[in-house]
Parts: structure tokens; sequence; C-alpha cells
């Protein structure tokens, strides 16, 4: 048994023992921690460092990237090239980046989440999934399968602590990077939903796009003590996903980016390989919930690298109401509910 706030090395080395497989994940994981306390130092360095946050190019989408999200890329696929690792595949390039052809192993990556966030102070992250490499499969055809089968995923967040939370499939747990020798230390193991928590994160300016389904759930919460829950909610929206995750896995809460009638989000803002997949691992190694309104995001195979999905995750019992809500507003025909390809009809 690993002692409290073991290091993240040495609980590795525990878990991994002797298998070949479990090593190389670990030995994966060890290089992203190892690219993350970087980025924490450069994050850190705010306004002494050149524009991080400055405009480098148009993502597509609507998206920005930023001067920081391609350091972070370049960062974190430089440490994953000395990593036993055949593929990279990265919201900030277009397509699956080769790094060590015959490699066990594929790592999806969201290198900086938040970016809107950076010049701000608020909290940021980096978001990973470890997938395995299988008999006859590409390395990019290996980016697409479903979360079901990564082998491990976790995620950063650069905030007043610098965090990873993590799992290799046998529990998530957080390790916290000590700032006087920037070691990442075991300081939450096994973490676990709370159930009980009346808070949910959802951005509420888009509330007029929403399909009549989510504008009933979030209007039932508003109503409080006067509505059906018969209880306040409180509401919560960071606009790093990371930071919310984070707040759910340590006091409970609900997440929601549902898809809306905007012009591009009709599948959400989300991305499902380097945002929801390895989330949705974490949060169910923690005993809660995660699905695009209806279906668990583990058992959806992704079509392509860079698509998006609607995503609620959250305790159990608080998803399984919102897959209701869906379902009974699915015969309104004026509401698109999650999907333009219709999730309740497939
Ligand atoms: P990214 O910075 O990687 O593009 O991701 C931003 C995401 C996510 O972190 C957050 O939950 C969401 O975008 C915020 O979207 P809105 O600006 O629509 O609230
Ligand atoms: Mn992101
Ligand atoms: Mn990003």
């Amino acid at each position: 048994m690993t002692a409290e706030h073991c290091t993240l090395a040495e609980y590795l080395a525990d878990w991994s023992g002797s298998d070949t497989q479990k090593s190389a994940v670990a030995e994966t994981i060890i290089a992203m921690a190892a690219a993350s306390v970087e980025l924490a130092a450069i994050i850190a360095e705010g306004p002494f460092a050149r524009g991080l946050a400055d405009t480098v190019g148009d993502a597509g989408g609507g998206d920005i990237k930023k001067f920081l999200d391609v350091e972070a890329h370049k960062l974190f696929k430089d440490a994953l090239a000395g990593a036993p690792v055949a593929a990279l595949g990265s919201e900030e390039a277009d397509d699956a980046e080769i790094l060590n052809e015959g490699a066990p192993m594929v790592v999806a990556i969201d290198p900086l989440d938040g970016s809107s966030n950076i010049e701000t102070n608020v909290s940021i992250g980096t978001i990973f999934s470890v997938l395995p490499v299988g008999g006859g499969m590409t390395p990019s055809q290996a980016l697409l399968q479903a979360g079901k089968e990564q082998m491990a995923s976790g995620f950063v967040v650069y905030g007043p602590q610098t965090t990873l939370i993590m799992t290799v499939r046998d529990g998530t747990h957080i390790f916290t990077m000590s700032p006087a020798d920037r070691v990442y230390r075991l300081t939450h193991r096994n973490v676990t939903i709370a159930t009980d928590k009346a808070e949910y994160g959802v951005n509420a300016s888009n509330q007029r796009h929403w399909p009549v389904a989510i504008k009933t759930y979030i209007g039932d919460l508003n109503a409080g003590t006067d509505g059906p829950r018969e209880k306040n909610f409180n509401m919560r929206w960071v606009g790093s996903m990371v930071a919310e995750a984070y707040r759910i896995f340590i006091r409970g809460g609900i997440f929601l980016y549902p898809g809306d009638n905007r012009k591009g989000y009709e599948q959400g803002r989300l991305r499902l390989v380097y945002e929801a997949i390895p989330v949705a691992l974490l949060v169910a190694e923690a005993g809660g919930a995660a699905t695009d309104g209806v279906r668990p995001i583990l058992e959806i195979k992704p079509d392509n690298l860079h698509q998006r999905i609607p995503l609620v995750f959250g305790p159990g019992q608080e998803v399984d109401r919102i897959a209701q809500y869906i379902e009974r507003g699915g015969g309104d025909e004026n509401s698109p509910l999650f999907s333009e390809r219709g999730l309740l009809r497939e």
C-alpha cells in the first residue's frame, strides 16, 4: 500500500509493478506531468511572460487560438515524443501527429482548456486521454476508440494550486504539486462525487437557444423551494471546464453544456475526444455519470478527432433526471433537443 502524500511517480510505480503495458502508461503520465510543471511556471509568469493571451490564429469553429494554446501544445508534444506514444491527437492540430511508430498507445489532449481565461488569472488546465493501439489499428484509428477503451485519463488545473486529477482505472485521485520542489503528491485518494450538493454549472446566457427540455430542467432548479425540487440551487460558471469539473469532484454539483440552436452549437461546444471522454472516465471512476444528455459518453465511438458533443456530468441520479427531461421533451417539434442528428431518433 502506498503511503499518503506519496509522489505521483511512486504511486504509478506501485500501481504498474512489472506489467509492461501499465509501465508504458505510467511513463506517459509522468512525461505529461513534467510538461505540466513547466507550463504551470509559464502561466505563473503571467504579464512577465510574452503575450500569453495574444491571438495567433483562428482555430476554426469560432474558436480563437492564443499564444499559450500553441506553447502548451508544443510542450506536451515534445514531452510525449520521449514517451511510448505512437500518435498525439490535439485540439491544436488538425490531424493526428505521429510521434513514435509502433509504440503501444496514443494520447488525445486539450493542451490548454479555458483559454478565454488566460489573462483573467482564473484557473485554466490541460486535459488528456490515454488509449491503447489495438491489433490492426492505425494510430489515427486508435484515437477514435470509444472512451470505455481508455487506459488512463486526467486533467491538470493551473489555479491557486496546480493539481493533477487522474485515473488509471483504479479510482480517481488528486495529486497536488508542492510548490517547494514542484513534485506532484497524492492529496485525495479515491475521490467520490457528492450526491447531495444543490449546485449547477451552465452558461446561462445561452438559455434562449436551449432545447425546451434544458430550459425546463434549469427553470425547475431556479424555482428553488417554490418549484418541484423544493430546495434552492446555487449556480457557478467559471468558463474553464477543468475548473467546473474540479469543483464537482471536490464538492458535488452538476455540469451541463447542451447543444443549442446557434449555428455550430447543435452538438454543444465541447469536444468529444479530448474533453468529454477523459472527464467521463474520471467521473465514472468517482462514482458519477457523464452523458450527452442521454447516451453514456464512454459508449460513444467518435467519428473524428475534433467532433463536438453535448455534455452533462455529475452524480448519476441527477444525470438520469436530465435524461428524463429530454425523453419527456422529445415530442416537441419546436425543440431541437440536443442534436440535429436527433439523439432521440437514432
Ligand atoms: P478551450 O479553451 O479548450 O477552447 O475550451 C473552452 C471550453 C470549456 O473550458 C468551457 O467550459 C467552455 O469552453 C466555455 O464556453 P463558453 O464560453 O460558451 O461559456
Ligand atoms: Mn477546452
Ligand atoms: Mn483548448
